[in-house]
């Protein structure tokens, strides 16, 4: 028993939501296709010029209210990101110098969408080592940046002209994975809790590098230069996503992963209140659930209102299932998440 304990929680969804209707302007696509094969109706974009740590700052001032501190009572962050502000430094400390924490230790780790169950270890860990006191664990992630389109004026209909054939063309190349990803924040502060029985129970974290292809974007450091008008021409800079293979990962591994950190905990599946997961697809939750015969209102979601946000998407529901009173003192939760990398896992808390 650890004595991890979330004491604040906050988010942030950048500008208006756009709705499938929006997307289907600029490629071929329709609210139909998108709704049963991801559950998605809308998701929200950030604006160009607004990054990650915007859209975190947003999200960790909420935190920091809703824990009844002030910034200067941090004194470590961890910032899960895939699209960061720059190619490097990380954008932890972006956010920290916006949060007036000039000089406090501020990590970037790079796990995706399995990012909140690594940082839960790592926030672990320095809280039991003495090395941070209390923590600011954001996921943040402006994918709006990768969308294979540039006539963002058609897609949100102050442009009433068709895209060219070839925008359409494109666009429309990489509709599976433009639909599915949305833009956000999420933040929770966590410290160590001296109340009995609270903290992480079990985890069950894993990586394999095997699996890259079929998640990533392509374009890095191997190349010299390592951007170059080739690497454009063939869009080496937006994910490439196989989908299919990345859904039967999910499907398999997640509820093994979940029975296992189960298991670790000492527990059965009953003895858990709230199996809080990654939200990529509606039909990958669902699964999840079918497959470990859970009750459909132990696992919550909220994928239809953001889509995909990656790192941001567990913070992002951990904080509306605080507010809205879900979540409560002394239940037990496991989280489950799978992303490119391949990370995946879950881990037991109790709260
Ligand atoms: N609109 C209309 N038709 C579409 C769309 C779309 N947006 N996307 C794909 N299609 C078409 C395809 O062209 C294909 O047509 P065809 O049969 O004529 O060739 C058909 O629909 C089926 O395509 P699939 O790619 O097999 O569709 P699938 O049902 O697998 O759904 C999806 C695609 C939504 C991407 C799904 O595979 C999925 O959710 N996979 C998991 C994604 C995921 O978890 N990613 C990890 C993100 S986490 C991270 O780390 C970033």
């Amino acid at each position: 028993m650890s004595g991890f304990s979330i004491v604040g929680s906050g988010r942030y969804l950048p500008g208006r939501p756009y709705t499938n209707d929006d997307l289907a302007r600029v490629m071929d696509t329709s609210d139909e296709w998108i709704r049963q094969r991801t559950g998605i109706e809308q998701r929200h974009y950030c604006p160009s010029g607004q990054g990650v740590s915007d859209l975190a700052y947003e999200a960790s001032i909420k935190a920091i209210d809703s824990a009844g501190l002030k910034p200067t009572d941090l004194d470590y962050i961890l910032f899960n990101t895939m699209t960061p502000d720059h190619l490097f430094p990380g954008s932890g400390p972006l956010l920290g110098a916006r949060l007036g924490l000039n000089g406090v230790p501020a990590l970037d780790l790079r796990a995706q969408c399995a990012a909140m169950l690594f940082s839960f270890q790592v926030a672990d860990s320095l809280l039991q080592s003495g090395a941070a006191k209390r923590i600011l664990i954001v996921g943040a992630e402006a994918h709006s940046g990768f969308m294979p389109w540039l006539d963002w004026d058609i897609l949100e209909g102050t442009n009433k002209a068709a895209p060219s054939a070839e925008a359409w063309e494109r666009a429309t190349r990489h509709r599976g994975l433009a639909i599915i990803f949305g833009d956000g924040a999420g933040a929770l502060i966590v410290e160590r809790s001296t109340a009995p029985g609270v903290g992480i129970l079990s985890m069950d974290l894993h990586s394999d590098g095997d699996l890259v292809d079929e998640l990533l974007i392509p374009v890095g450091f191997r190349s010299r230069p390592y951007v170059s008008e080739q690497c454009l021409a063939e869009d080496l800079i937006i994910p490439r996503m196989q989908g299919r293979e990345v859904f039967k990962h999910a499907v398999s591994k997640l509820p093994q992963s979940v029975r296992a950190a189960v298991e670790k905990a000492g527990m059965t599946l009953d003895d858990v209140d709230w199996f809080v997961g990654h939200q990529a697809n509606d039909r990958i939750n669902s699964l999840v659930r079918d497959r470990l015969r859970l009750p459909h209102e132990k696992v919550p979601t909220n994928i239809a209102k953001y889509g995909n946000t990656s790192a941001a998407t567990i913070p992002i529901l951990v904080d509306e299932m605080r507010r809205d009173g879900r979540l409560k003192a002394g239940q037990t939760v496991c989280y489950f998440g799978l992303g490119a990398g391949m990370h995946w896992g879950a881990t037991v808390v109790r709260t």
